[in-house]
C-alpha cells in the first residue's frame, strides 16, 4: 500500500524521536517551594505532601543548597510564623521565620533566587487573605498590609516577590512600596490568575491557612472564568508585574495558553498542592508510574506555554529528566 503520509516514520527510534521532539522540560524551568517554620534543626515530613518539610531557617538553608546543587535556579518561601492575629501582623515581622530564612537562604547561596509568598492568609487568625470587614475581606484596607509584607522581604533579602492574595490592585500598591524604598529592582510574580480551587486542600494544611469560616470565592476566581483570567493578567501587567503564575496547572492548561498567546511577559504555572498529592497517592498504590506521570505532566505544561513551573516534584524531576 503506497500511503503518502506516514507519520510513523518519525517516530520510528529513539534517535528520530530525540530529533523531533518539540518540548523539553529541564532543571532550568523548575522552582521548589519550602515551607519555613520557627525554631531549629526542624525536618518534618509534611503529611499531606510526603516529601516534602517543615523546615527551620538552618534546615532550610540545607534544603536550598539541595535545590541549587540540582541545577534549579529558585525557591519560593512560605513561612509558618510563632504568632498569627486578626491583621497578620506577623508577616511583616523581619523575625518571622520567612524573613529570617530568606536572609539566611540569601547570605549562604548568592546566587540561588529567592522568591517569597506574600498573602495574609497563614498569619492572621481567621485565615483569610486579607483584612476582614464584617465576614468579608476589605480589598483597600489590606493592600497597605501586603505591601509592608513584600517590602519587609525585599528588606530580608528577596530577589522577587509573589503576591497570592488576589486582592485588586495589590500590585500596584507593591511595585509602588518597592519603588519609595529603594527596591525598584525586585520583581513582581504575580498569581494573576488564581482560581478558588479544591486543588489547594494539602497546602493548607502544610501551611496552617485554612480559612476558619467560609471560602475564598469572593477574591479567588471561578473555575468556569477563562476570559476574566485574561482580564487579570491584563491588570497586573499594566500594574507592573514581571511575571504572571496560572494556579493551579493541570485543569487550567487552556489559560496558559491563552495567556502565553496574549501577553509578552514570562509565564508561570502553580502545579499544586492537590497534583501533587494526586500522583504521589496513585503512585503509593502502585497504580502509576510516578517518573513517567511526573514527566509527562511537566512535559503538558511546558507545552501549553508555561516558561516556568512551580511544583513540589522538582527535587525528584530533575533525577528523571
Ligand atoms: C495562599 C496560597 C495558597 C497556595 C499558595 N499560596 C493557598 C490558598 O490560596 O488557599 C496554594 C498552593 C498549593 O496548593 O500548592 N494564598
Ligand atoms: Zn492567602
Amino acid at each position: 500500500m503506497s500511503l503518502v503520509y506516514r507519520p510513523r516514520r518519525l517516530r520510528a527510534s529513539a534517535g528520530i524521536r530525540t530529533m523531533v521532539r518539540e518540548t523539553a522540560v529541564t532543571a532550568a524551568n523548575l522552582v521548589y517551594p519550602l515551607f519555613v517554620v520557627p525554631g531549629a534543626h526542624v525536618k518534618k515530613e509534611i503529611s499531606s505532601l510526603p516529601g516534602n518539610y517543615h523546615l527551620s531557617t538552618d534546615m532550610a538553608v540545607e534544603a536550598a543548597r539541595e535545590v541549587e546543587a540540582a541545577g534549579i535556579p529558585a525557591v519560593l518561601v512560605f513561612g509558618l510564623p510563632d504568632y498569627k492575629d486578626e491583621q497578620g501582623s506577623s508577616a511583616w515581622d523581619m523575625k518571622s521565620p520567612v524573613q529570617q530564612a530568606i536572609a539566611a537562604i540569601k547570605k549562604a547561596l548568592p546566587n540561588l533566587v529567592v522568591i517569597s509568598d506574600v498573602c495574609l492568609c497563614q498569619y492572621t487568625s481567621h485565615g483569610h487573605c486579607g483584612l476582614l470587614k464584617g465576614s468579608g475581606v476589605d480589598n483597600d484596607a489590606s493592600l497597605p498590609l501586603l505591601a509592608e509584607v513584600a517590602l519587609s522581604h525585599a528588606k530580608a533579602g528577596a530577589d522577587m516577590v509573589a503576591p497570592s492574595d488576589m486582592m485588586d490592585g495589590r500590585v500596584a500598591a507593591i511595585r509602588d512600596m518597592l519603588d519609595r524604598t529603594g527596591f525598584s529592582n525586585i520583581s513582581i510574580m504575580s498569581y494573576a490568575a488564581k482560581y478558588a480551587s479544591a486543588y489547594y486542600g494539602p497546602f493548607r494544611d502544610a501551611a496552617h491557612s485554612a480559612p476558619q469560616f467560609g471560602d475564598r470565592r469572593a477574591y479567588q476566581m471561578d473555575p468556569a472564568n477563562a476570559r476574566e483570567a485574561l482580564k487579570e493578567v491584563a491588570l497586573d501587567v499594566e500594574e507592573g508585574a514581571d511575571i504572571v503564575i496560572v494556579k493551579p496547572a493541570l485543569a487550567y492548561l487552556d489559560i496558559v495558553r491563552q495567556v502565553k498567546d496574549e501577553f509578552l511577559l514570562p509565564v508561570a504555572v502553580y502545579n499544586v498542592s492537590g497534583e501533587y498529592a494526586m500522583v504521589k497517592a496513585a503512585a503509593a498504590q502502585g497504580l502509576i508510574d510516578e517518573p513517567r506521570v511526573v514527566m509527562e505532566t511537566l512535559t503538558s505544561m511546558k507545552r501549553a506555554g508555561a516558561d516556568i513551573i512551580i511544583t513540589y516534584h522538582a527535587l525528584d524531576a530533575v533525577k528523571w529528566l
